[in-house]
């Protein structure tokens, strides 16, 4: 057998400071891991991270910057030793129609959402093979199914969830599961500066269960995944979206 590592498990999530991150750190804390907390709203990310106390490591970062990336990483390794799940979460929106999406704002969020899982997932590659670890990315529903004003959002979304395929294959000889979890809508800062009043109606109307989630819904989801109990699971989406992603046309019709 190769040589054991004492410390306490950790995970590491990006996008850590608030709405999903802030919710999934605070499930793995409560679940006995230390996490590292990564974000680059460093007044929002020292505040979420003074209620957690020594569980959790702050660290700023802004995770589409590789140079960031490499510097973080190594203040977590100083600061917790090993890392045996990683949540890329870290992700921004911006919706827009095609016309009017140049390529700047095409590459601000390919930047975020597509790049960085790539730059952080390769950064902690040995890490990870060394806890034989989990990977969780955080795609979309809007990655399953298009729709309008997410060009740049949807493209982004469905190319995270080939990304994770890749490396549930190509890392599984080494132990590491990779798998996505695409939410539907959760009233966090970034749906609340995208979805408009008609996005919200359309939205309940296309759900079987007739509510956006919540964070800590998607959070439960996340921390399975990475977790022991799900050790036989690799290379797969699962989409906490109320069941948005099941449903074909006419749901309000007829639900009578
Ligand atoms: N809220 C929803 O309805 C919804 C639906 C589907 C998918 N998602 C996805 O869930 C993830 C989390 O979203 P949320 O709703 O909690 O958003 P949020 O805006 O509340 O939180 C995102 C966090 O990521 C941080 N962040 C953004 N870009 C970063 C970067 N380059 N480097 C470091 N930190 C960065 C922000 O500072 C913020 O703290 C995102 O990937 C998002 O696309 C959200």
């Amino acid at each position: 057998m190769g040589e054991t590592i004492m410390t306490p498990k950790t995970a590491l999530v990006t996008g850590a400071a608030r709405g999903i991150g802030l919710a999934t750190t605070r499930l793995f804390v409560e679940g006995g891991r230390r996490v590292a907390m990564i974000d680059r709203d460093e007044e929002a990310l020292r505040e979420a991270a003074a209620h957690l106390g020594d569980a959790v490591l702050p660290v700023v970062c802004d995770v589409s910057r590789p140079e960031d990336v490499t510097r973080m990483a190594s203040s977590v390794r100083d600061g917790l030793g090993r890392v045996d799940a990683l949540v890329n979460n870290a992700g921004v929106a911006d919706f827009g129609p095609i016309a009017e999406t140049d390529f700047a704002r095409w590459r601000r969020v390919m930047e975020t959402n597509l790049d960085a899982v790539f730059l952080v997932s390769q950064e902690l590659l040995a890490d990870l093979c060394a806890t034989r670890g989990a990977i969780v990315n955080i795609a979309s529903i809007s990655g399953l199914r298009a729709s309008t004003l997410r060009v740049a959002y949807g493209t982004s979304k469905a190319a995270v969830i080939h990304l994770t395929k890749q490396q549930a294959v190509e890392l599984g000889e080494h132990g590491i599961r990779a798998n996505c979890v695409a939410p539907g809508p959760v009233d966090t800062k970034l749906a609340l500066a995208v979805h408009s009043p008609q996005i919200r109606a359309a939205y309940h109307d296309a759900m079987p269960l007739n509510r956006y989630g919540t964070e800590a819904e998607i959070a439960e989801v996340i921390v399975f995944l990475c977790s022991d109990r799900a050790s036989y699971v690799t290379g797969q989406v699962v989409a906490a979206d109320g069941g948005f992603e099941a449903t074909g046309i006419g749901l309000p019709a007829l639900r009578g």
